[in-house]
């Protein structure tokens, strides 16, 4: 039995192999986007359940012709599309690790160097950020579940009889605050969180995306006129539309006033902090009560891999999520309990993903993260240059993070965006800023060179003429 176990890894390992480098050598020449339908991949895997199994080669063939060839290019240096990297090598194979040894992260005894990668990984991602000695975290599916995570804590410290008792318990309805650039999730937190999706008050933002601090002093003073009780307040380092920073430092002085948990969405922003030339950006993200960094977005690390981290540490996360089960409550004289990563969210069983982010960051140090921020950045400021001298373009707001948004005078930018899709040879999305339409780019792959931007300016250009 055994021996066709440790064959069947043999085998596959050396064609799996093959298979992935020759997807990566054709990243180069292939086209971005998959020309298939949603009705023509429907039918492509259509099929009952299987009977008998197939082999090993068979299965590989249908990955190779069905399954790659009909996938969004996100891995090509020509994809300009949402926060979705190229992933390190040393990302995708230390996959491979996480699924062989596949140890369940959820509790210590059973996955030790999963829970103490992880601990390790959170030590470095609050040290990147100067969070003090006290600060701890746990890793996420991503933004999405780190926020509400970090939500559930701002609830539980502002309401503490609501973990048990419910909303009715608290002595007045929680509403938080965060810019109408926030991500879609925090939408979703609130609801999930029993506090209602309109208790989120979107503050509006000035001509950049910033958040205006006035406008939220007065809805603060407002909302506690009317009884409300404001709980929370969300920076966003890194905004989903245009990849602006909320005024972090002066958003904590907003809390700290208004005894509010304070939380910053870094989920893409975080690694600036790598840059000494960019961390200012992030100044005074030490203060908030929690932060959301998302190792999946800019630093190259495969799906999925997020974070969320907590000024006050783990103590608090246990506060809002610890639980004892029967199955889960030997005593190991204490000393386990703190590597118990189940405690300190919603996810029980747990992938060793600390493990891909752990190996990418020995892979590129602090020193090799800062020189792609930095390059990113740089490129995407080329990149505005080159919109700028075009005719019949305008930029939308600024350059702070690695997305440059535009619009075309003839105010068809979804159409342009489809035409450029339909060709093929780069990616790049649209969003809504100020009730309008307009074109997006994010630089995120460490594939991206100068003349991929001077091939997307030629398709924007193209795509223009021809509207
Ligand atoms: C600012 C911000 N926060 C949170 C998220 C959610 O992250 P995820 O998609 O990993 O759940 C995103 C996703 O783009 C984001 O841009």
């Amino acid at each position: 039995m055994i021996d066709d176990f440790v064959e069947q890894h043999r085998e596959l390992g050396q064609k799996v192999t093959e298979i992935v480098t020759a997807h990566v050598a054709g990243l180069a020449e292939r086209r971005v986007t998959p020309e298939a339908t949603p009705q023509q991949l429907e039918k492509l895997f259509d099929e009952p359940l299987p009977e008998k199994g197939s082999s090993i080669d068979e299965i590989l063939k249908r990955f190779r012709t069905d399954v790659a060839p009909n996938a969004m290019g996100v891995p090509s240096p020509r994809y300009f599309g949402q926060f979705n990297p190229t992933p390190l090598p040393i990302g995708v194979w230390a996959d491979v690790f996480t699924s062989m040894l596949n140890q369940n992260g959820g509790a210590w005894r059973n996955g030790p160097t999963s829970a103490m990668i992880e601990a390790r990984v959170i030590r470095w991602l609050c040290d990147l950020l100067n969070y003090g000695a006290q600060s701890f975290g746990t890793l996420a599916s991503g933004g999405s579940e780190a926020n509400l995570i970090a939500l559930k804590c701002a609830r539980d410290r502002i309401a503490g009889s609501v973990k048990d008792h419910g909303m009715r318990s608290a002595s007045r309805d929680l509403v938080v605050y965060a810019s109408d650039q926030c991500h879609y999730s925090i939408d979703k937190s609130v609801d999930i969180l029993g506090m209602g999706r309109n208790s989120l008050r979107k503050i509006p933002t000035d001509d950049r995306f910033h958040i205006r601090v006035d406008a939220l002093r007065e809805q603060i003073a407002r909302d506690r006129d009317e009884g409300y009780l404001p709980s929370c307040i969300v920076g966003v380092a890194g905004t989903t539309s245009s990849g602006a920073i909320d005024p972090i430092e002066e958003l904590a002085a907003v809390a700290r006033e208004n005894d509010c948990w304070y939380h910053v969405d870094a989920a893409y922003g975080g690694p600036l902090a790598f840059s000494a030339k960019h961390k200012a950006k992030l100044q005074g993200i030490e203060l908030a009560d929690s932060i959301t960094f998302d190792p999946h977005k800019w630093m190259f690390v495969p799906f999925s891999c997020g974070a969320v981290l907590v000024r006050e540490g783990g103590r608090v996360l246990r506060d809002s999520f610890d639980m004892t089960p029967e199955y889960l409550s030997e005593d190991r004289g204490g000393s386990d309990v703190e590597f118990d990563f189940f405690r300190y969210g919603q996810m029980g069983t747990r992938r060793f993903n600390s493990l891909k982010l752990w190996m990418a960051m020995k892979f590129m140090g602090r020193e090799g993260y800062a020189r792609a921020v930095e390059r990113h950045i740089d490129l995407t400021n080329y990149f505005a240059g080159r919109i700028d001298a075009l005719p019949n373009f305008e930029r939308v707001g600024e350059v702070e993070t690695a997305v440059c948004c535009f619009r075309h005078s003839s105010n068809s930018e979804q159409q342009l965006q489809q035409k450029i899709e339909r060709e093929g040879e780069v990616w790049l999305t649209t969003t809504v800023l100020r009730g309008r339409r307009a074109l997006r780019v994010n630089i995120n792959s460490f594939l991206t060179e100068q003349h991929h931007v001077d091939h997307l300016i030629t398709q924007i250009e193209k795509a223009g003429s021809e509207l």
